[in-house]
C-alpha cells in the first residue's frame, strides 16, 4: 500500500494552437472531455483528493466538472496563466496541513492512466525521495522539456525546449509531465521559483531541478504511448486513435469478439459483457451496455442504448436512448430515436423509424414504418408503410395498440388514437377513431372496376400525345 496522495491537474492554459473556441481541457477522446479522463485515472487510483486547477473558460469547464464528478473532484483558480508552477500554487492553496505526496499531472494527457499514477506512488514510496519524475526517450522531442542528467547519469534537473542550447536539444530524455512531489516539499519549492526563463514563466520543472539540488529525484522510464500530449488537433487524433485501441483490446481480452479492432469505436464508460459480438465499423457511444450474446452488426451507431441477451442488430441500426430487448431483432437500416423500447423478442425491419414509443414482447414492424408516441402491446403486426400521424402541428399525441392487433399495410393512425385489443385494422385505412376490441375498420374507398375502359383511356392518351407533338 503506497502513502497517501492527491493529485492536482492543471488545465488553466487555453490551448492556443488548438485553433478552438472551445477550451483545450473539453476537447472530447472516446466520448469525455481531455481532462475527464485524467480525472478518473487518478479517482481509480486512489487519490485522496482530485484538484484540477481552471483559468481559461472556466466557468464552461467548472461546470463540466460539477455536472460529471459532482463533490469528488475540486476546482482551484489559476486567474492569470503564469506558467506550470504558478498553476500547481494555485492548485496546492487548499492543501496547506496535507503532508502526504502530491501528483501532478497535466489535463492535456488524457492518455495517463491508473497504472502509471500507481507507478509515480510507488516509486515515492519506496525510494523516500521527494520528487519522482516520469520520463521517456523518443525519437523526435521537439518541444518537450528535456531531462538533463550529469555524468554519471543523475538527474541535475529539466530544461524546456525553449530554454536548452542545441546540445541539449540533442537529448532524446524528455520529462512527461507527471510528477508526484512531497507535499512539505513542494510548498517550499513553489515559493523560490522564478522566472528566468524564456517565456517568463514559473516552471513546474523548475522544482524536479530543486529537488535535484538536494539529491532527492527518482527517474521512472515510462512509455510514451501514455503521456503524449495533446497540444493541437494533429495530436488529439492521434490520441484518440491510441485510446480507442487501447480500449477495443480490453474488451477483447475480456471475452468480447471485435472483428475489426480498428474500425471499432467505444466511447470510455461503455459496457460489453464476455461474448458480445462486435462486427466492423461499429460505434458505441456514451452510456451503452451490451449484454452477453448480443450481436451489432457493421455500421451501427448506438448512443447510450442498452442491449439485452440474444438481440441481433442487423448493419446499420442507429439508436439513441433507447432499450433493446433479449433476442431483439432489428434493421438493417433500422432508426431509434430517444425513449424508444423493443421488449423481448419484438422485431423491427429495414426503414423502420420509431420515437418514444413501446414495441411489446413478439410484435412486429417488419418494413417502411414510423411509429412516434406509441404504446404497442404483444404480438401485435404492423403493416409495411404504417404511420403514426403523431404531430397535429402543435401538439405530440399518443397511438395506443392492444395486444394481438393486425394493423394492416400503408396504414395512416391519426393520433390520439386507440387499437383495442385483437382488432383489425384494413389495408390502406386512414384511422381517426378508436377502433374497439376485436373489430375491423377499413377506412378506405370502395374499389370499383369498369369493364374495357382501359382500351377507351389508351385511345383517348394517344389523341392527346399527337395532339402536344403537333403544336
Ligand atoms: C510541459 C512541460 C514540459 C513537458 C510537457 C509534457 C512545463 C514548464 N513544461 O510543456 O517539460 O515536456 O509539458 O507534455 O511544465 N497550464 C496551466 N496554467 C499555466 C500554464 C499551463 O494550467 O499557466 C496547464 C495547461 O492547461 C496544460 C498544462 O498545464 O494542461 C501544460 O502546459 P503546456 O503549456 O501545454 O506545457 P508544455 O509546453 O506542453
Ligand atoms: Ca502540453
Amino acid at each position: 500500500m503506497s502513502a497517501e496522495f492527491v493529485t492536482v491537474i492543471l488545465a488553466a492554459g487555453q490551448g492556443t494552437r488548438m485553433k478552438s473556441a472551445l477550451p483545450k481541457v473539453m476537447h472530447k477522446l472516446a466520448g469525455l472531455p481531455m481532462y475527464a479522463h485524467i480525472v478518473e485515472a487518478a479517482l481509480r487510483a486512489g487519490a485522496h483528493d482530485v484538484v484540477l486547477v481552471v483559468g481559461h473558460a472556466r466557468a464552461e469547464v467548472e461546470r463540466d466538472v460539477v455536472a460529471r464528478f459532482d463533490r469528488r473532484v475540486t476546482t482551484a483558480v489559476q486567474e492569470q496563466q503564469l506558467g506550470t508552477g504558478d498553476a500547481v500554487r494555485a492548485g496546492v492553496m487548499g492543501l496547506t496541513s496535507f503532508e502526504g505526496y502530491v501528483v501532478i499531472l497535466y489535463g492535456d494527457t488524457p492518455l495517463v492512466h491508473e497504472g502509471l499514477i500507481s507507478a509515480l506512488m510507488t516509486s515515492a514510496s519506496d525510494s523516500g525521495k521527494k520528487a519522482v519524475v516520469l520520463t521517456s526517450e523518443i525519437a523526435d522531442p521537439t518541444g518537450y522539456g528535456r531531462i538533463l542528467r550529469d555524468a554519471e547519469g543523475k538527474v541535475l534537473g529539466i530544461r524546456e525546449h525553449k530554454d536548452a542550447s542545441s546540445e541539449e536539444r540533442a537529448v532524446r530524455e524528455i520529462n512527461c509531465g507527471a510528477y508526484a512531489f512531497e507535499a512539505s516539499f513542494l510548498r517550499d519549492a513553489l515559493s523560490k521559483l522564478l522566472t528566468n526563463n524564456a517565456q517568463g514563466e514559473l516552471y513546474i520543472t523548475d522544482v524536479v531541478g530543486q529537488a535535484a539540488a538536494l539529491d532527492s529525484v527518482t527517474a521512472v522510464r515510462w512509455n510514451f504511448d501514455d503521456v503524449g500530449g495533446v497540444n493541437d488537433r494533429a495530436q488529439l487524433a492521434v490520441c484518440e486513435a491510441t485510446l480507442r485501441l487501447r480500449i477495443a483490446e480490453r474488451f477483447a481480452q475480456r471475452g468480447v469478439t471485435i472483428r475489426h479492432l480498428a474500425t471499432t469505436y467505444i466511447d470510455a464508460h461503455v459496457e460489453i459483457e464476455p461474448d458480445a459480438v462486435l462486427e466492423a465499423n461499429v460505434h458505441l457511444r456514451g452510456q451503452t451496455k451490451l449484454a452477453a450474446g448480443a450481436h451489432v452488426d457493421t455500421g451501427c451507431v448506438l448512443n447510450n442504448v442498452t442491449v439485452a441477451r440474444g438481440a441481433y442488430l442487423k448493419p446499420y441500426t442507429v439508436a439513441t436512448d433507447s432499450t433493446i430487448g433479449e433476442d431483439v431483432e432489428t434493421g438493417p437500416f433500422a432508426h431509434l430515436r430517444p425513449e424508444s423500447v423493443l421488449e423481448a423478442k419484438s422485431k423491427i425491419g429495414n426503414f423502420v423509424e420509431m420515437k418514444k414509443t413501446r414495441l411489446g414482447r413478439g410484435s412486429k414492424a417488419s418494413h417502411l414504418s414510423y411509429l412516434g408516441d406509441g404504446q404497442i402491446g404483444e404480438n401485435v403486426n404492423i403493416g409495411a408503410g404504417t404511420i403514426f400521424c403523431n404531430y397535429d402541428g402543435v401538439n405530440k399525441h399518443v397511438t395506443t395498440i392492444e395486444d394481438n392487433a393486425f394493423i394492416g399495410s400503408d396504414s395512416q393512425l391519426i393520433a390520439p388514437v386507440r387499437i383495442g385489443e385483437g382488432a383489425y385494422v384494413g389495408t390502406g385505412s386512414t384511422i381517426n377513431r378508436d377502433v374497439p376490441s376485436g373489430a375491423l375498420a377499413v377506412s378506405r374507398a370502395r374499389q370499383e372496376n369498369k369493364e374495357g375502359y382501359a382500351a377507351k383511356l389508351a385511345a383517348r392518351f394517344k389523341a392527346l400525345k399527337a395532339a402536344k407533338a403537333a403544336k
